[in-house]
């Protein structure tokens, strides 16, 4: 059985962390080695980068600033963690990869899809997940979802309503355009939730 790449997209408190740790549960019981892992993050390098980027601390990097550290910190977790994980057989869950600088960098700021596209390719030579699931909520959904969490992890969660409507529309922009995507309808309880993962899973297993 081929190791698999998947990922997990959505906007905030699309219950992304719940479902992947479901997803690792199934594969384990189907004796399939898992790692689970996210970004921005993987690496101590990279967890490092994360915290430049996450935390509302009131100074920003420019929007193309931040996507050139968010694919240092890419770059450091691919070749030190995901790709050797696959080499080794086990399966890699991902919490958000490249799909997220498309969409967060690429279309809510700015940057442009075909500037990610370009580094992406440069410096990872087309790399892409073998499945992605997109959890599609509603806005309003979403983000009162993530008004109950702890941390200091909140500067995207603080931007309006109308950069995570733009974060939506983007993710199902690209995921209507790639057959590796699978949306996902997150508004449902926990299971039902998972058996839509599960459903597209089956494929693979
Ligand atoms: P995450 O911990 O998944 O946030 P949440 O649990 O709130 O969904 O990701 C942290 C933030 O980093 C998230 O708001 C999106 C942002 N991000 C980007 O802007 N670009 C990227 O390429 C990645 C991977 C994340």
């Amino acid at each position: 059985m081929n190791a698999r790449f998947i990922t997990f997209e959505g906007g905030e408190g699309a219950g992304k962390s719940t479902q992947i740790q479901l997803t690792a549960d199934f594969l384990r019981e189907q004796g399939i080695e898992v790692v689970v892992t996210r970004e921005p993050g993987g690496t101590q390098c990279a967890e490092n980068v994360r915290d430049l980027l996450v935390r509302d601390t009131g100074y920003t990097f420019t929007p193309k600033a931040e996507l050139a550290l968010i694919y240092g910190a890419r770059v450091d977790h691919t070749e030190k963690v995901i790709q050797p994980a696959l080499e080794s057989g086990s399966w890699v869950l991902c919490d958000r990869y490249a799909d997220s600088s498309r969409v967060y960098q690429g279309i809510a700021q700015n940057v442009g899809l075909k500037t990610v596209q370009a580094l992406h390719d440069a410096l990872l030579e087309g790399f892409e997940p073998d499945i992605t699931f997109f959890i599609d909520v509603p806005v309003d959904t979403g983000l009162n979802r993530t008004q109950s969490r702890d941390g200091d992890e909140d500067r995207f969660e603080n931007m309006g309503t109308s950069f995570h409507e733009k974060i939506r529309n983007g993710f199902l922009k690209i995921s209507d355009k790639n057959a590796r995507f699978s949306i996902i309808d997150g508004t449902q309880d926990i299971d039902n939730v998972f058996s839509q993962i599960k459903s597209v899973l089956k494929a693979y297993v």
